[in-house]
């Protein structure tokens, strides 16, 4: 009977993904399928899943094989493998030796232009002779109420921002304090404009703004007020490149190029202060 490995992590349960497999399985009712879901790094998570990687991979593995079993797959085992999918693929063929008459890929849209860049399905088909499918899914784990979570996540660390700058432009002491004191004042409208804009989506995709911004931290040595603008800095840049994957997986593409501009900007903002530390 003919037999199909299938690897999908955040895909696993995707529409796109389980009409890619009942396609196969019109062919031939008997087709058995192992599914494989990669151990997601922690920081490639979405940090609407809870648990460990491990925990994750075994839930989305027995999910996807609940979903694959309702469309009339028969589902043979499944496994969790490597954070790689390369090598989860890898070790899967050479552990079992069974014989695979093809392997389908499911990733999100933005993993794809990596897989395609990469030229990984290829690799995957020359190495082991088993024909490669590529099937580009959507999250099923990714919602409206999600990507506005997140949304007002960045409003309220745009709005710290404000408030910092505000606070420590007044508060900076000496030489490394006035020049601290330029470089935030100077920062402060693209600060305003993120917060503006952030605002105007959150409501747009119809949710509730919730202004909650942390104060911040009473002053200390300009050197101190650096270091803590640069860490709110990283941690924004991090915010923001975690937000483009989900608005992309959302389909909402204006939404991911607005993101990734703003992810530029705070880019800049980390640079000249990295700059004024050195
Ligand atoms: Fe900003
Ligand atoms: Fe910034």
């Amino acid at each position: 009977m003919p037999r199909y490995l299938s690897l999908a992590n955040q895909t696993a349960a995707s529409p796109e993904l389980a009409s890619a497999v009942r396609e196969i399985v019109a062919k031939d009712i008997d087709t058995e399928f192992v599914l494989l879901v990669p151990a997601t790094p922690m920081e490639d998570l979405l940090d609407w899943q809870d648990g460990d990687s491990e925990t994750i991979a075994k839930r989305t593995a027995q999910a996807a094989k609940d979903h694959l079993a309702g469309v009339g797959a028969k589902v043979a085992r499944t496994e969790v493998g490597d954070a790689s999918p390369v090598k989860a693929i890898e070790n899967e063929l050479e552990q079992h030796q069974e014989k695979y008459d093809g392997i389908i890929i499911s990733t999100l849209p933005l993993q794809r232009s990596r897989w395609v860049a990469l030229d990984q399905p290829r690799r995957i088909e020359r190495r082991f002779k088993v024909p490669v499918r590529h099937v580009v899914g959507h999250s099923v784990t990714m919602t409206r109420e999600d990507l506005i979570n997140g949304l007002n996540e960045d409003l309220n660390l745009e709005l710290e921002a404000i408030l910092r700058s505000v606070y420590h432009a007044a508060a900076g002491r000496g030489m490394l304090g006035h020049e601290l004191r330029e470089l935030l004042k100077k920062e402060l409208p693209s600060e305003l404009d993120h917060a503006t804009f952030l605002a105007d989506k959150i409501v747009a995709l119809g949710g509730e703004v919730r202004i909650r911004p942390a104060m911040p931290a009473e002053f200390g040595a300009a050197r101190e007020l650096l270091q803590q603008n640069i860490a709110a800095e990283r941690k924004v840049i991090g915010n923001y490149a975690k937000r483009i994957d989900q608005a992309a997986e959302f389909g909402d593409k204006g939404l991911a190029i607005r993101l990734e501009n703003m992810l530029a900007s705070e880019t800049d903002h980390l640079e000249q202060l990295e700059r004024l530390g050195r």
